[in-house]
């Protein structure tokens, strides 16, 4: 058994991180959504770290983490709508695209030049203490390679990752689904990711926000790939039989069985709960002796369709 981390430990690991992070190199953190790949966000060479390990296409914008709003009204301009979000969602799983100020010192390369950029405050306490520590806020996307599954749990995280980063261990992410990300700049506010917080959550603060429809594949952001949070063997969602050889990610109860392994993301049919399975059970299964993944039916309202939306993604080849 791994010793459990005392309150020291923790803080040399986070006065470790803030080192780490002040040389220039990156860490790996929890959040309570995913875990985090972070570099300081005002260092071009650290944010050019991110996209090299992580394979990622240097047109894809990073989400950039703050401690607080204080920190980011230096550096964003917020309007009432976002302020409103704000409010009600920070620190937490939301992620809102504010403009940036010309002042601004954050490095134009994590948000490909553009002047909009992600924005977020994590509510997770390693986190929080980390950003607290540190004079910068921290660049970072979903601790994994590009295209693969996000990690909720280190041992999730790749070997290439584990063996090169500092790692910062807060056990199980909360959520276990990545935040919501909104763009209430202008007078059409959009969803532009489905995450932790539901649609239904959102329509109630603000009730004609318009849900991004990335099924028009001509039109996609560019983090916003069809294909996306993917395993390595095939994923057959709405099953409702399973291959001889199919391992099944079950939800509920049904009738669908497995002779290779099965796991069910929340038998009594919670949507929370599976939320925070999804990405467990998809490594688990992803490392089993199948020849592929079937997924049985989740309800598509609240976090189902969030989740439905990650295995939407993670079916495509
Ligand atoms: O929960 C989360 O959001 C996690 C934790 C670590 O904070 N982060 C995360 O980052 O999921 P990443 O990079 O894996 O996903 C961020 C998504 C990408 O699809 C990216 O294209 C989109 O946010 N994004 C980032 N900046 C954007 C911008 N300025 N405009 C539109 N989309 C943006
Ligand atoms: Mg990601």
């Amino acid at each position: 058994m791994k010793p459990i981390l005392n309150k020291n430990d923790v803080e040399i690991n986070i006065k470790k991180a803030k080192k780490i992070l002040e040389n220039g190199d990156l860490v790996i953190f929890p959040t309570e959504t995913v875990y985090g790949l972070g570099g300081n966000a005002i260092d071009e060479n650290a944010i050019k770290k991110i996209y090299k390990i992580k394979n990622r296409p240097s047109n894809n914008p990073l989400i950039c983490h703050f401690k607080n709003i204080d920190s980011i009204e230096k550096d964003f301009v917020i309007n009432d709508k976002s302020y409103e979000l704000a409010n009600q969602f920070w620190p937490g799983p939301l992620t809102l695209i504010l403009e940036k100020k010309e002042t601004s010192n954050i490095s134009p390369i994590l948000s490909n030049h553009k002047k909009f950029v992600a924005c977020r405050i994590p509510k997770h306490p390693t986190a929080q203490k980390l950003l607290q520590n540190l004079e910068f806020p921290i660049a970072a996307p979903s601790a994994n390679i590009s295209t693969k599954l996000s990690s909720t749990r280190i041992i999730h995280l790749s070997k290439k990752l584990k063996d090169n980063i500092f790692l910062l261990d807060g056990g199980k992410s909360f959520y276990g689904l990545e935040s919501t990300i909104i763009n209430a700049c202008n007078g059409n506010p959009k969803i532009l990711r489905l995450g932790s917080i539901t649609l239904e959550v959102i329509e109630k603060i603000i009730p004609n926000i318009i849900l991004e429809n990335h099924s028009n594949f001509s039109n996609l952001s560019p983090g916003q790939q069809i294909k996306h949070y993917s395993p390595n063997l095939p994923l057959r969602i709405n099953a409702n039989s399973v291959l001889k050889d199919e391992a099944l990610l079950n939800f509920g109860t049904n009738n669908l069985k497995s002779e290779i392994m099965e796991l069910n993301l929340s038998t009594s049919g919670n949507l929370e709960e599976a939320g925070k399975n999804l990405y467990d059970f998809l490594h688990i299964l992803d490392n089993s002796q199948s020849i592929g993944i079937a997924v049985a039916p989740v309800p598509d309202h609240n976090l189902g369709k969030t989740i439905n939306d990650r295995l939407t993604r993670a079916s495509k080849s």
